[in-house]
């Protein structure tokens, strides 16, 4: 009997929920590796396909999108979309779709884990008593910075910017935020200020970045912006790399400009800048931000509702523009 499914690419291995789901509905192009597929690879497989799950690894070019005659919709494996050109896909009609809302709080816990870890120096901790040169307790041993009751800036304000905020309740922290306008006071707590870029990093103890990447936000974090903050403060970035420039924020922690950072994301994923392994004021992860079991399955199962639903010839929830 001929297959008559319809034909998926699925560029890397997903959690296994989500791939019996997939095997059941669709004729997989190919089985996915748990390894970035080549760009040749990844054209090719897109070429043959009706529908595609890819991941922020994969760079959708414009040849890309307009070879992929076949392909209908594009779901992201990821809330970011600055992997997809999204120009060249509205062009060729192709739908993109990501997946908000899933990852929101196990993106906002890890954005605390790493505001926790870089002031309290959980991960210095861990290396002494693992060497087995800890001696015991001390006075003055790896002291760090107290964060209940300071400041936190955030730079963003959408879901996970929010759900970061909320948390700081805990904390007792003051919240202050850095969109472009200030948003409805109605839709969020009053205590929650709005602040010019430049005196929330005057102002903030903690800097959490929180905005999409785009060409206006690239670098939006440099040298300049660096040198705003206080010298004791900490950046958090589990957003995207690229809003940091990892260049200036090296020399910021060299010359105590600022006093740590927690990073989850990079410039050039999934090389570092040469310094930042060796530095003590910063805490390295490799992109965990919406790594929990929870949060990839729902990721997975949001791909799938989209993709259906354009197969099915109905509007995608989460179409991106
Ligand atoms: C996203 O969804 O954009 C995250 O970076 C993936 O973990």
């Amino acid at each position: 009997m001929t297959d008559t499914r319809p034909t998926l690419y699925v560029s890397r291995i997903l959690p296994d929920p989500v791939m019996a789901i997939v095997r059941e509905r669709f004729q997989l192009v190919q089985d996915p590796h748990d390894a970035l597929p080549a760009p040749l690879a990844l054209r090719e497989g897109l070429c043959q396909a009706d529908a595609a799950i890819v991941t922020l690894g994969d760079r959708i070019d414009s040849e890309t999108i307009h070879a992929a005659t076949r392909l209908k919709i594009l779901a992201n494996y990821a809330v970011g979309y600055n992997n997809i050109d999204l120009v060249a896909a509205q062009q060729h009609g192709l739908i993109v779709t990501n997946t908000p809302d899933v990852l929101t709080d196990a993106t906002a816990d890890l954005t605390w884990a790493l505001i926790l870890a870089t002031a309290r120096r959980v991960v210095e901790g861990d290396a002494l008593v693992r060497s087995g040169a800890w001696t015991g307790w001390s006075p003055t041993q790896l002291l760090g910075a107290e964060v209940t009751g300071k400041t936190l800036g955030i730079i963003g304000m959408g879901r996970i910017g929010q759900a970061v905020a909320r948390r700081a309740v805990g904390f007792r922290m003051s919240v202050r935020y850095h969109t472009r306008q200030p948003l409805a006071t109605s839709s969020l707590p009053r205590e929650w200020e709005h602040r010019s870029l430049q005196d929330l990093l005057g102002e903030a103890d903690v800097v959490t970045i929180h905005v999409p990447l785009t060409s206006a936000t690239q670098h939006l974090i440099g040298a300049r912006e660096l040198a705003w903050m206080r010298p004791t403060a900490f950046v958090i970035n589990t957003a995207r790399g690229p809003i940091v420039d990892e260049g200036a924020l090296v020399e910021a922690l060299k010359t105590g400009i600022i006093a740590g950072a927690g990073l989850d994301v990079y410039e050039q994923e999934p090389t570092i800048h040469p310094e930042l392994a060796g530095m003590r004021e910063v805490v390295l992860l490799p992109h965990l931000g919406s790594a929990t079991v929870h949060a990839r399955v729902q990721m997975g199962l949001v791909c799938l509702k989209n993709i259906q639903a354009v197969l099915d010839g109905r509007p995608a929830p989460n179409e991106v523009h």
